[in-house]
Order: C-alpha cells, then sequence, then structure tokens
C-alpha cells in the first residue's frame, strides 16, 4: 500500500505510540482488502463504547491510548453505552458505573464528542460524497443508501483508528465500482408497518450476505421503515447498502422474489413468547428521531404506563432536547425516554427484565442472547397498546 512520506514517519512511530498503533491498524487493514492508499474522512463514528461489551482489557488498551495523547483529527462520535445518566444509572451498582464513566473519560480525552447514539445522522449530516470510517451497522447502511455519503461497516478498533488519523484505506464502499446494486429483489406483499420492513430486512439479511440488493415494489415507504429496514438487513447478514423503488441500469442481476408468508414466518422468529405481558417494551432502536418520538407521544394520548411494566424510549440527548415538549407528555405518563443508552449493551438482566417487547428486528434478533431474555417483536401500536392502561 502506498504511503505518503508524512504517513510513513507516523507508522515508524515520530508521531508518537498513539498514532503509530493507529497507523499500523489500517495499513493492516488496507493490505488485507488489497487498498492502494489511506484517503482522507470527514467523520469517525466509533461502537464498542458499552462497558459491559467491551470488558476491562479493551478498556485498559483505551486508556493507554489517551494517555499516550491520542487525539482525533476529524469530528468522531460515539455509539451508546449501556445506561443512561439519570433513571437507570441510579438503579446499577457503583462498580459498573465507574468503569463505563471511566471508558467514556478516555473517549473524551482523545477529543471525541459525547454523542452516545447510533443515529449520529440526526445530529449532523455527512456531505453528499464524503468518505466516512462508521462502525455502527444500522447507521453504515443509512449513510450509504440515503445520505450519499461512503463508508465501509467498520469495527471499532478500525474507526477508532481513523478517527485519530483522518484517513481509512481505499477498498470496498469507498470504490465506486463495488457500489452497484447486484441482486434485485421483488416484494410481492404489502408492507403494513415499520416492523413488517425491519422483517423484510431480517429475511434479506440472512440470504444476502454482502451483496446490494435493488428493492422493488416497496409502498407507503417514510425514513423510519427504512431505517427499520436497513438495520435488520445489517443484523442478519453482512449488507452495507441498498436501493428501493429505483430504475437502475445494472446489466445481469440475479433476482429474489418476496412472500408474505418469507416475511410471516421471519416476523414469528423473532418472538420466543407470545404472552404480551413483558417486563419491557422498548422503542428507539436505532436511536428515535423527533418525527418517532413525536408519534409515539401522540399514539398514547394521555394513556398511563401500566404498573409493573417498564417502558423505555431510547435516543440521543439532541433529539430528546428538541422534542422536549413531547417527552415530557410521555415521562408524565410513566414512560422513560432514555438517552446515550442502547438496550442491547445495557445491563436489562441485572435490572430483573426477563421479556422484552419491541417494534425492533435487530433488538428482537439479538435480546435473547445478549440481554438473555425472551422476546416479543411486534408494530409500535401493539407495543404501546400492551404497555398502556385507561
Ligand atoms: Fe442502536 Fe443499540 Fe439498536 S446501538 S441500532 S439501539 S442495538
Amino acid at each position: 500500500m502506498y504511503l505518503t512520506k508524512e504517513e510513513e514517519r507516523i507508522y515508524d512511530g515520530e508521531y508518537g505510540w498513539t498514532n503509530q498503533i493507529c497507523m499500523k491498524i489500517l495499513v493492516r487493514l488496507g493490505e488485507l482488502f488489497n487498498a492502494t492508499k489511506l484517503i482522507p474522512i470527514e467523520s469517525a463514528h466509533v461502537s464498542g463504547v458499552s462497558y459491559k461489551t467491551l470488558g476491562d482489557a479493551p478498556a485498559e488498551f483505551l486508556k493507554a491510548l489517551a494517555n499516550a495523547d491520542g487525539k482525533a483529527k476529524v469530528k468522531a462520535t460515539l455509539n451508546p453505552q449501556s445506561f443512561d445518566p439519570e433513571y437507570l444509572s441510579r438503579k446499577l451498582p457503583e462498580h459498573v458505573r465507574k468503569k463505563q464513566l471511566n471508558i467514556l473519560k478516555q473517549f473524551e480525552k482523545m477529543g471525541f464528542t459525547m454523542s452516545l447514539t447510533c443515529t449520529p445522522y440526526y445530529l449532523e449530516k455527512p456531505k453528499r460524497g464524503s468518505h466516512l470510517a462508521w462502525a455502527e451497522s444500522s447507521a453504515v447502511v443509512y449513510a450509504n443508501s440515503f445520505l450519499g455519503a461512503w463508508t465501509n461497516r467498520e469495527g471499532g478498533p478500525s474507526a477508532l483508528a481513523s478517527a485519530i488519523i483522518g484517513k481509512t484505506p481505499d477498498y470496498g464502499m469507498h470504490r465506486a465500482e463495488n457500489r452497484q446494486p447486484n441482486v434485485l429483489v421483488d416484494v410481492r406483499t404489502s408492507l403494513r408497518n415499520e416492523a413488517e420492513f425491519g422483517a423484510l430486512g431480517s429475511f434479506l439479511g440472512r440470504i444476502l450476505g454482502d451483496k446490494i440488493p435493488l428493492i422493488q415494489g416497496l409502498k407507503d415507504v417514510s425514513e423510519g421503515k427504512l431505517k427499520q429496514l436497513g438495520a435488520a438487513l445489517a443484523t442478519t447478514g453482512m449488507v452495507n447498502m441498498f436501493y428501493h423503488n429505483t430504475q437502475l441500469k445494472s446489466g445481469e442481476m440475479g433476482k429474489i422474489s418476496v412472500e408474505a408468508e418469507d416475511l410471516k414466518r421471519t416476523a414469528e422468529s423473532l418472538s420466543t413468547m407470545s404472552d404480551a405481558k413483558p417486563d419491557l417494551v422498548f422503542i428507539g432502536c436505532p436511536h428515535c428521531s423527533i418525527n418517532e418520538i413525536r408519534q409515539i407521544a401522540r399514539l398514547m394520548d394521555g394513556k398511563k404506563v401500566k404498573t409493573g411494566t417498564e417502558f423505555w424510549v431510547c435516543t440521543s440527548r439532541y433529539v430528546k432536547e428538541k422534542a422536549r415538549e413531547h417527552v415530557k407528555k410521555m415521562e408524565r405518563e410513566g414512560g422513560h425516554v432514555l438517552t446515550d443508552m442502547c438496550t442491547i449493551v445495557s445491563w436489562t438482566e441485572t435490572l430483573g427484565i426477563k421479556s422484552i417487547m419491541t417494534n425492533s428486528a435487530k433488538t428482537a434478533y439479538y435480546a435473547p442472547t445478549l440481554n438473555k431474555a425472551e422476546t416479543i417483536f411486534a408494530p409500535l401500536k401493539q407495543c404501546l397498546k400492551a404497555v398502556l392502561g385507561g
């Protein structure tokens, strides 16, 4: 891989240990994927922020990087951590809180923005055509498919290295020839809600691997439904981008048809229990937009959350502040609008939560393993019906 004179000096350690380590990570990655050079990025987004999934050894490594004067060269944002600063923070053991806050401190020292969200594009949209190094798979699909930005699906360490160096190896989704659709998907049924868009993503992800689908036949699409589709595609498969309802000339492509029965079976496989009395009803995977918060507040319509059931809606601090009038309404009725955190990487077992109902195919897919919880996968309206009393 070609390196400029300055990149070589960083590689040789002339700019300190942290820069050297980060440059080595990027060069190794570039060599692995036959990149010819490094290219500048507009921003990096790092995952692996939760102490629950990170653990102690990587947390020590972060500390070493920060102590050796590692500083982000570009705008660098963070995925959610394991609890929100108020509601759950008070319920968790002190040693867990300390470990988590220490991780955040290291990132802050390195100049990362404490965004703590998986929807950084609601805070600031990357420029069309810009190159990014983002590590949250749902955000990667969103950036490539809807924002016109170009990013590979980075791992936590490579996104961190890119933040420090300000560059990424030029391969994969950074090259125009790899961004063409290569399989046509014909959806032969009408999808009625966001959960069915998620089920479609979950179904296709399993079949497509890392292909780029052109999905035809989607009706009544919205930003929120496409976000669910993209997040689920990236959960069960390695899909980094999709096109929908466009006429692209792309030569010979394989074709997949999706019938109503495929989606029904996929949706059923995402529920492990049928009893509609979950310990937790959770909305906000990926984190909610202002529109989604507004919709939930409207649908709650002054009804109270049932005693004995938790109702969490996750979003970023930015969106919570912008939607504060709706948030107030929801919280008045007993809902919790939680920022900075992700239920999947939070300590739900410690909190005694054994069953989770959600409209997110991604959460329903991961919760049985990562939260050791039973799941009920259902659209928003059904989730609200389960959690709201009169
Ligand atoms: Fe976001 Fe967590 Fe879902 S990071 S996409 S809320 S699994």
